[in-house]
C-alpha cells in the first residue's frame, strides 16, 4: 500500500510546490509592478518623460557614443530608465508640470536637442502656390518678415495641419520669430534626422481633384505624379528607399495616387481608414489631429450645472462605411429630451451655432463615420465638452504619451447600439467624475492648437515630436538592413531600392 501511496503523494508534493512557486512568481510580479506604477503614477496622465531622450536622437545622428550619460541607460526601477531623462529631473526638480503633469524639462534650453529636418525646396506649386501665393525673386518660399501667406478658412481648416508645419520649418531659419522649436530646417540632408516633402496635399485634393473637361486628369493627380517623379530621382530618397521621409495626407482622399509608391516614407495622417495595413500603420506612420472649427471656449467657466444638454451630435447621419452605428443611434436617442441629435455638417453660419451647442452640452458624441476619425473630436475638446467616442478603429494622436481614457468615454459599437446602454452610462457620470474630465480637457486642449508661430507642447510641436519619436525605429531598421552590405548580394544596395510594401515593416 505504502509504495502505491507515494506516487500520489508525491504528486501532491510536487503539486504544492507548484503552487508555491506559482505564488511566490505572480507575487514577485506584482511586487515589481507596483513598484513600477508607483514610479510612473506621479508623473500625471502624459509623460513626457517617455519620449527619447533627446541625447537619444542626437546619438542617432552622429554615431557618437560619447555623448551618452551613463544614468540614462543604468536600470532603476522597471525598464523606464532607459528612457527617462534622470540627471534634468535631478537638476530641475521644480521643471515640470506646466500643463497639469506633462513634464517640460526636455525642452529647457540647455538640453534642447530639435528635430533635425532638411525639406526639399519644392516649386511653389506643391505649396504656398495652392494658397494662390506668388514667389518673388528666386525664392520658391514667402518671407515670413513680410507677409505670411493665408490659408482658406471654412472646411479646409480641418486638414490644414501641411500649412502649419510649414511655416515651422521656415520660420526655424528667420531670427527672431519667437516660436518653440522641437524642430529645426537643416540645409545639409546628410545631418538631417528626416526629410520634409512640403506638398500641401489636402488642400491639392479638396482644391484642384476635379477634372477641367479641358484636361484628361486632375491638377491634384499631375502634381502627384511629379512629386513622385521628383522624389524618387532624389539622392535623399534613394539613399535609404524614402524611410526617411516625412509625407502629408491628413486628408483622407489625398495622395489617393501615389501613396502606394511613396510607402516607406512616414505618413502624416487623420487614420488608417482608408490605407491597407502594408501602406500605412501604427507603427510607421503618424496620426496628426484635424484643426478644430468651433470657437475655442475661451474663459470656461461652466460646470456640469451650467451645461443643460446632456448629449450633443451634430452630423451626417446616413455614412458610407462603418458609419451604420450612426442610424442605430439616431432611432435609440431621438426622444430623449436632453439630447441634440442634428443632422448636417457645420457650414460657415454654423459654426456659432454649432459652438454654442457644444459648450453648452456635457458630452459630445463622436460616431465614426465615412472614416474612423472627424474633427468633431477635436471640436469637442475645444468646447471642453466630455468626448464619447463610438468608433472602433479609430487611432488618436500622441497616444503613445496621452491617456486619453482621462477625458473621453470610449463606448464599443456593438455596446453603443443596445437599448438604453448609451444613455445609462452617461447618466451614471456624476458631477465629481465630470469636472475632473473636464478640467483635464481644459489641460490637453493646446495640444491639439494649431498656431503661427508655434508655441511649445501645441500640435505643431506635439508632431514634431510624435515624428522624432519615429526616428530610433528608423534607424534600427535601416542598421540591420546594411549587416551585410559588404557582401555583393545586395549590389547597389538592398537600401536604394523601393521594396515591396510588407517587407520593411
Ligand atoms: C563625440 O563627441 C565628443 C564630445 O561631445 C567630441 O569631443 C568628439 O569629437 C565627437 N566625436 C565624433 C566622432 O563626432
Ligand atoms: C538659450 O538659448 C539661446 C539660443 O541658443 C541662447 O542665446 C541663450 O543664451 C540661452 N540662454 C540660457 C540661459 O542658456
Ligand atoms: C554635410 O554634412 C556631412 C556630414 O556631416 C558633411 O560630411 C558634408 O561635408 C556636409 N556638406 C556640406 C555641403 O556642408
Ligand atoms: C486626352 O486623352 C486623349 C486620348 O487618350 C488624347 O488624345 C488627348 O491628347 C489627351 N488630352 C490632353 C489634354 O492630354
Ligand atoms: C478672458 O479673461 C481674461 C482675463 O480675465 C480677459 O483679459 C480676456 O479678455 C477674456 N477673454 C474672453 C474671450 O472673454
Amino acid at each position: 500500500m505504502a509504495e502505491k501511496h507515494s506516487p500520489s503523494s508525491l504528486g501532491i508534493i510536487c503539486r504544492k510546490s507548484m503552487l508555491c512557486f506559482f505564488l511566490f512568481a505572480s507575487s514577485l510580479f506584482m511586487l515589481s509592478w507596483y513598484f513600477v506604477l508607483h514610479s510612473t503614477s506621479s508623473s500625471g496622465f502624459i509623460d513626457l518623460s517617455l519620449l527619447p531622450h533627446p541625447k537619444f536622437t542626437s546619438v542617432i545622428g552622429n554615431g557618437n557614443s560619447s555623448s551618452w550619460n551613463r544614468k540614462d541607460v543604468e536600470p532603476s526601477i522597471g525598464n523606464r530608465a532607459i528612457l527617462v531623462d534622470n540627471e534634468e529631473q535631478e537638476e530641475n526638480p521644480q521643471k515640470k508640470d506646466d500643463l497639469g503633469g506633462v513634464k517640460c524639462s526636455s525642452f529647457d534650453n540647455n538640453s534642447r536637442h530639435p528635430l533635425k529636418i532638411f525639406m526639399y525646396d519644392l516649386p511653389s506649386e506643391f505649396h504656398f502656390g495652392l494658397l494662390d501665393w506668388k514667389p518673388q525673386g528666386d525664392s520658391v518660399w514667402p518671407d515670413l518678415r513680410t507677409k505670411v501667406p493665408e490659408y482658406p478658412g471654412g472646411l479646409n481648416l480641418q486638414h490644414s495641419i501641411e500649412y502649419w508645419l510649414t511655416l515651422d520649418l521656415l520660420a526655424s531659419e528667420v531670427p527672431g520669430i519667437p516660436r518653440d522649436g522641437s524642430a529645426v530646417r537643416v540645409r545639409n540632408s546628410s545631418e538631417a534626422d528626416v526629410i520634409f516633402v512640403p506638398f500641401f496635399s489636402s488642400l491639392s485634393y479638396n482644391r484642384y481633384s476635379k477634372v477641367n473637361p479641358q484636361q484628361n486628369k486632375s491638377k491634384d493627380k499631375l502634381l502627384q505624379e511629379k512629386l513622385l517623379k521628383f522624389l524618387t530621382s532624389q539622392k535623399e530618397w534613394k539613399r535609404y528607399g524614402g524611410r526617411d521621409h516625412v509625407i502629408l495626407a491628413h486628408h483622407p482622399n489625398s495622395m489617393l495616387d501615389s501613396r502606394v509608391k511613396l510607402w516607406p516614407a512616414i505618413f502624416i495622417l487623420a487614420d488608417f481608414g482608408r490605407y491597407p495595413p502594408n501602406i500605412a500603420n501604427v507603427g510607421k506612420d503618424v496620426i496628426a489631429p484635424y484643426k478644430h472649427v468651433i470657437r475655442s471656449y475661451v474663459n470656461d467657466s461652466s460646470d456640469f450645472d451650467s451645461r443643460p444638454t446632456l448629449l450633443y451630435f451634430q452630423g451626417a447621419i446616413y455614412r458610407k462605411d462603418g458609419g451604420f452605428a450612426r442610424q442605430e443611434l439616431f432611432y435609440l436617442l431621438k426622444d430623449e429630451k436632453d439630447v441634440h441629435f442634428q443632422f448636417g455638417s457645420v457650414q460657415k453660419d454654423g459654426v456659432g451655432k454649432a459652438s454654442r451647442g457644444m459648450h453648452s452640452s456635457k458630452f459630445c458624441l463622436n460616431i465614426a463615420g465615412d472614416t474612423p476619425s472627424s474633427n468633431r473630436l477635436f471640436d469637442a475638446i475645444a468646447s471642453h465638452c466630455v468626448p464619447v467616442i463610438i468608433s472602433d478603429d479609430i487611432e488618436l494622436p500622441y497616444e503613445d504619451v496621452l491617456d486619453y481614457s482621462q477625458f473621453c468615454i470610449f463606448v464599443r459599437t456593438s455596446d453603443a447600439v443596445r437599448e438604453k446602454f448609451l444613455l445609462n452610462l452617461i447618466r451614471s457620470i456624476k458631477k465629481d467624475e465630470w469636472t475632473r474630465m473636464w478640467q483635464r480637457l481644459k489641460e490637453v486642449e493646446n495640444l491639439f492648437e494649431f498656431q503661427y508661430p508655434s508655441r511649445e507642447g501645441d500640435a505643431v510641436q506635439m508632431i514634431w515630436q510624435a515624428v522624432a519619436r519615429k526616428v530610433p525605429a528608423i534607424r534600427l531598421k535601416l542598421n540591420k538592413l546594411r549587416r551585410f552590405s559588404r557582401f555583393g548580394t545586395q549590389k547597389d544596395g538592398e537600401l536604394r531600392k523601393i521594396p515591396s510594401p510588407g517587407n520593411f515593416w
